[in-house]
């Protein structure tokens, strides 16, 4: 449909742009419609005079309000921008922009700089060219080359769930393990974050750690981005996370948070750029047979001085949780306490034990979610001997870990 629109409109397109629309969110059962507002700035406009990389010129955009557009607003663009000036000559050279070319801001759909990255639109001797664009994090784009961005009040609905089959594009970040609860079945896990401390104990505990209110917060491995809204009183909030399944909830979600493809260990963001990381059950589950140092320096390289990372775990002795997780082995897997107590010690972290609950409001809603955490046999035995409850007690472990020349290191 796209190909057919681009064909008879006389767009041209480069092998690159050809393998961009060779991709999910261009299939048959494509995304709905939806409006993008977009607007231009040049790398220089973002603030970055001396030229900048992508990741850089990303970072910056997300400062000024702005968000990267969906893959699919490349070809919208070509259409909706016939009338673009012709550029100045038609060189093409390798490690530079084109002239009076138009980069097209989207997440990245692969790690690999071989693959490649996104848009853009160029007229050459009256033709309108769709191409697609390759480069790597340290290829700096110079100040005058102009990228689209999408406005922040613009309902950017990058892709439909339908649009993004389960196991595609899981390949391409080799650090991504799809999580074994939220990707399964999001609906339910909605519902698991709805029950999650409605006292707010630990939401309370979270603020005092590192309060984030006008400051740059960056939510990794942010899921299908439930927690995104919630950080309204910061001054931008970021959220990363590796798989496209959620990532499309995640984009969804109201408010201003600007959504990235990227992992802990791969943030696409510019060092030193974010004051607070928050990870919710998300990479970091230090374990005998999994060390998450490369994230952690990956996560020192973003922050500011000073800047904070909290990491939201499971309490593996305290509480009714506690006691389900500690009769599960699957659960067992993702790490014992006293393991990841030492490793956060042995990095210079605190930590500090939060009780806190689960409240449902019905009955059948907890029993979806422990079936979604826990292996039936023992989500079932459990609900029997609590016949009544709708709430379960919660222990949290949150674990502060302050960049080496940061106050409290
Ligand atoms: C249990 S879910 C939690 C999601 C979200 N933080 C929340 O609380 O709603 C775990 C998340 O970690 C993400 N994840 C998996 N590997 C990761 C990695 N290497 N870096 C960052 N996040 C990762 C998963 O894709 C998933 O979104």
């Amino acid at each position: 449909m796209v190909r057919a629109d681009l064909a008879a409109a006389g767009v041209r397109l480069n092998a690159y742009a050809e393998a961009l629309l060779d991709r999910p969110e261009f299939g048959t059962e494509s995304p709905e419609p939806q409006t993008v507002e977009v607007v231009l700035r040049s790398v220089s406009e973002l603030g970055l005079t001396d030229g900048g990389t992508l990741p850089e010129v990303f970072a910056a955009a997300a400062s000024a309000g702005l968000r990267l557009c969906p893959l699919t607003t490349g070809p919208a663009l070509r259409l909706a921008l016939l009338d673009q000036e012709s550029a100045p000559d038609s060189v093409l050279s390798t490690g530079r922009a084109p002239t009076g070319s138009i980069h097209v801001a989207s997440a990245p759909v692969s790690e690999d700089h071989e693959v490649p990255k996104g848009f853009y639109l160029r007229v050459i001797d009256g033709v309108p060219w769709l191409r697609g664009y390759r480069c790597d994090d340290v290829h700096v784009h110079a100040p005058d080359v102009v990228f689209a961005f999408a406005r922040h009040s613009a309902p950017v609905t990058a892709h439909s769930t339908s649009g993004n089959p389960v196991g595609a594009a899981m390949d391409d970040l080799e650090d991504f393990v799809p999580s074994a609860n939220q990707r399964v079945d999001p609906d339910v896990y909605e519902i698991e974050n709805r029950a999650m401390d409605r006292e707010q104990t630990l939401w309370t505990e979270l603020r005092r750690q590192s309060d984030w209110r006008d400051r740059v917060i960056l939510d990794l491995g942010c899921g299908s981005g439930y927690w995104l809204p919630h950080y309204g009183d910061a001054q931008q909030v970021i959220g990363v996370e590796p798989d496209p399944t959620l990532i499309a909830f995640a984009e969804q979600r109201p408010g201003e948070a600007v959504v990235l493809r990227g992992s802990a260990e791969h943030i696409p963001l510019a060092d030193a750029s974010v004051d607070v990381v928050h990870a919710r059950f998300a990479y970091f589950f230090p374990h005998p047979r999994f060390d998450p140092s490369a994230g952690l320096r990956e996560v020192g390289r973003v922050l500011r001085e000073g800047g904070t990372l909290v990491v939201i775990d499971n309490d593996t002795e305290t509480g009714e949780f506690a006691e389900l997780l500690r009769r599960s082995a699957a659960a067992a897997a993702q790490g014992q306490d006293t393991y990841a107590r030492q490793w956060w010690a042995s990095q210079g972290a605190d930590t500090t034990e939060v009780m806190s609950s689960w409240t449902f409001d019905t009955r059948e809603d907890l029993e979806a979610v422990l079936h979604l955490e826990f292996p039936v046999e023992l989500a079932d035995s459990w609900l029997a001997d609590h016949p009544e409850t709708t709430a379960l007690t919660y222990g949290y472990l949150v674990h502060r870990w302050t960049t080496p020349s940061g106050a409290s290191a």
